[in-house]
């Protein structure tokens, strides 16, 4: 699996030669201005959220690309809305068989509205499956004893845990989290990007570090390579 980062929690993950793009947030992102957001791929796009911070660039994208977009069936309505025809509408516990891979639908402790405000739905957190491995995408969350389901049932060989805390857990509750999922390989998002969640990085790097666990903090643009 092929991992780039485009900033904030927008991660491109490539499995099996099919392009998924998680929360795409990248032109009003100051942060990944040197990202071309006409040059993202995506065949598959997945919307934990309506915070229009994991949202603002999805209808361009899937309009440019054709990806079709997975989401809760009230995100599904409003992209209707804006013209896009090619949607999978879930909800939270569902899983969907997928060229790539399944996606399951898990719980995420959070609000959910459109940048227009009206209601989101569910905020959702993604469990992707494949033979290429399996790993978990916590979208905005709170830590929450429901994380534990996540690890019991399956092997998650690494997660994307936001540590941004204000609007979601922080450092300390990710490594929690990392404990209930049974993953010692986590990959930061959701820090930095506007003041509210600005973090001490050397300060993560070392918590995790002491827990026994490894952070990675991605520079946008990078692309790593997970197995
Ligand atoms: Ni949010
Ligand atoms: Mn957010």
């Amino acid at each position: 699996m092929n991992i780039t980062y485009y900033g904030h929690s927008c991660f491109g993950v490539e499995i099996n030669g099919k392009h998924l793009l998680f929360d795409p947030y990248i032109s009003p992102n100051e942060l990944a201005k040197n990202i071309d957001v006409n040059a993202v791929k995506a065949d598959y796009i997945l919307i934990s959220h309506g915070h229009n911070d994991h949202i603002a660039d999805a209808v361009s994208i899937a309009k440019r690309t054709g990806a079709k977009v997975i989401c809760t069936w009230e995100i599904y309505v409003w992209l209707g809305k804006q013209g896009l025809e090619n949607i999978h509408p879930m909800n939270t516990g569902g899983k969907v068989k997928l060229d790539f891979g399944n996606v399951k639908c898990v719980k995420a402790e959070h609000s959910s509205s459109l940048p227009d405000g009206s209601y989101g739905g569910n905020p959702m957190g993604f469990v992707v499956e494949s033979n290429q491995g399996n790993f978990y995408y916590a979208g905005d969350t709170a830590l929450t004893y429901d994380m534990k389901l996540i690890g019991e049932y399956r092997k998650v060989d690494f997660a994307f845990l936001p540590i941004g805390d204000n609007f979601t857990m922080g450092v300390d509750n990710a490594i929690i989290a990392a404990e209930f999922i049974h993953c010692n390989d986590i990959i930061g998002m959701h820090y930095d990007t506007f003041g509210y969640i600005k973090i001490d990085e050397v300060e993560a790097l070392k918590k995790f570090e002491r827990s026994g666990k490894l952070l990675t903090l991605m520079n946008i643009g990078e692309t790593i390579n997970k197995h």
